[in-house]
């Protein structure tokens, strides 16, 4: 069975074809295939007019003498060209039908594993310790747990690194306010955001207290055992909040991905001083910085990021530089992944170039920041909570399940308990894919009843089109695999080859999604499929059908449930069985 973007394929058929004609040598890529509007045409090879130009030669001819070299008649028919040069190509339908036999009987459904396993360090999620996670972080965990999601399934290995800000000035106030007020009853987690501003508004207001805060600091660093037990409980009660979003969310993030700011303390004078003594530094303003090339302000002043401060201290730039030292250094990762709101981009772009002119990322090294904008509330501005505060994101999530089981219960024969469970993926499944379903570049409008909509892009549309097929399925009660071993696939209306088309896309969807970094490019293609399906069961009766054709059709109906079921997989939405 062929493995993969069958557009790839093409591509690799015409380069050969370019070679044997016009002694050329383009790379599959160059041909150019794109999957075709054209009325019968599946996909168009745009290489020819490209080609035209650099040999001086009308592009007709050349997409003429493509066609006449190519060897692809297992896989399309007798292609034409059109217009200036366009080659069209129209699968063969039998080619198509016997495609979907394999795809039935293959688990990664088409999915190529790589043939070039990267190690990746990825940065996601990163909230920080003693405040609420806020909604920049929500969107951070998700579309971090979608790629992570993704990488591994082509066959990366993939390090999750959940950057937490838990180190640096703000906890000499908040070890000195918990000095103060103890940490029980009062100041839960859940009232941390109140505890950091209480502890904000003492240091501003009195000087004394602001004072112990700046010694508790240096007691902190200079790693004082009692300072560090005060800190450890910050850091400890933080987490256990942290853990229980990643549990509801359904995130793999854990103890063992952690990866503070505070892990890299001892990683930083010796980061620095290599800066220093390969001669990037300066000082400014009495700070020790580093002025990566091309980075300026308005007034055209070079930009710095800063080493070391006046005091001695280092800060979030300069762990960050000891952050790429240490997965490039000591855990030879190939990759270095940052998904974090696009407001960094300029300070990733930085550490980079500082990374670069250090020699810690060389050629052989990615680094990329995968930045995203905001979700937005109903009026435009950022997401508020109904008292005009943060959103607490445990809230959000349980409302979500809450509003969830109300159109579960409406329509659903389900017991007690299995709707509690529909539940819960219902409504984890409408905030992720609301979230995922969108340009991550862009901001969002956050709204109930947009994401729980049953008709549109949205999770349930795609879990519910998934629970339609299984229950033909249940009604059918055989195994489509068995029958149609027997009968094979056909493909006679256009409905039905539609949606092997579609089907056969797959590969090319989740490549995409990943070579972009781009989760919704891989909805959007679900959303396309189940869109497909809708379309198909319109014309082509499944139950009712011809002993053959019904075999052919449950076939058809069957690797639809697996793509979707599997896409929502990599996007980290559960797909229910019954709704
Ligand atoms: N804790 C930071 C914040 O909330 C995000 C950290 C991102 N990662 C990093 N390596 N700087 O803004």
């Amino acid at each position: 069975m062929l493995r993969g973007d069958i557009g790839l394929e093409l591509g690799r058929r015409v380069a050969d074809a370019v070679r044997a004609a016009l002694d050329l040598e383009i790379t599959p890529a160059e041909a150019l295939i794109r999957p075709s509007s054209r009325p019968g045409a599946d996909y168009q090879c745009n290489a020819a007019m490209g080609l035209g130009k650099r040999l001086r030669r009308d592009p007709r001819e050349i997409g003429e003498s493509i066609v006449a070299a190519l060897d692809a008649d297992d896989l399309v028919e007798t292609p034409d060209v059109a217009g200036p040069g366009f080659v069209n190509l129209t699968l063969r339908t039998r080619w198509l039908a016997g495609h979907m036999r394999g795809l039935l009987a293959d688990a990664r459904l088409g999915i190529p594993r790589t043939d070039e396993p990267r190690r990746i360090a990825i940065d996601y999620s990163s909230p920080n310790v003693a405040k609420e996670m806020h909604v920049g972080h929500l969107r951070s965990s998700i579309i971090g747990d979608a790629i992570v999601r993704m990488l591994r399934f082509v066959g990366h290995e993939v390090i999750p690194h959940n950057h937490l800000g838990d180190w640096g000035t703000p906890f000499g106030m908040l070890i000195e306010h918990l000095v103060d007020e103890g940490f029980g009853a009062e100041h839960t987690i859940g009232d941390l955001n109140g505890f950091y501003t209480e502890a904000r508004k003492k240091f501003d207001a009195d000087p004394d207290f602001a004072d112990r805060s700046r010694r508790r600091v240096v007691l902190l660093q200079g790693g004082d055992e009692p300072t560090l037990a005060l800190w450890r409980d910050l850091v400890d009660e933080s987490t256990r909040h942290f853990e229980k979003v990643y549990r509801l969310l359904g995130i793999g993030l854990t103890s063992t991905d952690l990866y503070g700011e505070s892990f890299y303390n001892p990683y930083l004078s010796d980061t620095v001083d290599e800066l220093e003594r390969k001669g990037l530094t300066r000082i400014s303003d009495g700070a020790l910085c580093v002025f990566p090339a091309g980075f300026t302000n308005r007034d055209g002043d070079p930009l710095p990021l800063i080493m070391r401060k006046s005091d001695g201290g280092y800060g979030y730039a300069s762990t960050d530089l000891a952050t790429v030292r240490y997965w490039t250094g000591e855990r030879a990762v190939t990759d270095l992944l940052y998904v974090v709101g696009t407001p960094q981009s300029q300070h990733f772009q930085m550490v980079f170039t500082a990374s670069r002119d250090a020699g810690w990322l060389t050629a052989e090294h990615h680094a990329e920041h995968i930045g995203f904008g905001s979700i937005l509330g109903a009026d435009g501005k950022t997401i508020r909570s109904r008292a005009g505060g943060t959103i607490k994101l445990a809230e959000l999530l349980t409302e979500a399940v809450d509003r969830a089981a109300a159109i579960v219960a409406e329509r659903s024969e389900l017991d007690e308990a299995e709707r509690a469970e529909v539940a819960r993926k219902v409504g984890i499944g409408a905030v992720k894919y609301a979230d995922l379903s969108s340009d991550r570049e862009k901001d969002y409008v956050f709204a109930w009843d947009k994401m729980l909509a049953m008709d549109g892009n949205t999770a349930v549309y795609l879990q519910y089109a998934n629970t339609r097929i299984l229950s033909i399925l249940r009604k059918a009660e055989a195994a489509p695999d068995a029958a149609v071993v027997e009968t094979g696939v056909t493909l006679t209306e256009p409905a039905e080859r539609d949606l092997a088309l579609r089907l056969t896309r797959f590969p090319a969807a989740v490549q995409s999604a990943i070579d972009t970094y781009s989760p919704h490019k891989l909805s959007t293609y679900l959303y396309e499929t189940a869109s497909s399906l809708t379309s198909f069961y319109e014309k082509c009766p499944v139950l009712k059908a011809e002993p053959d054709v019904r075999a052919s059709r449950l076939a058809l109906i069957t690797v639809t449930s697996k793509v979707l079921t599997l896409g929502l997989d990599l996007l980290g939405i559960e797909a229910p069985t019954r709704l």
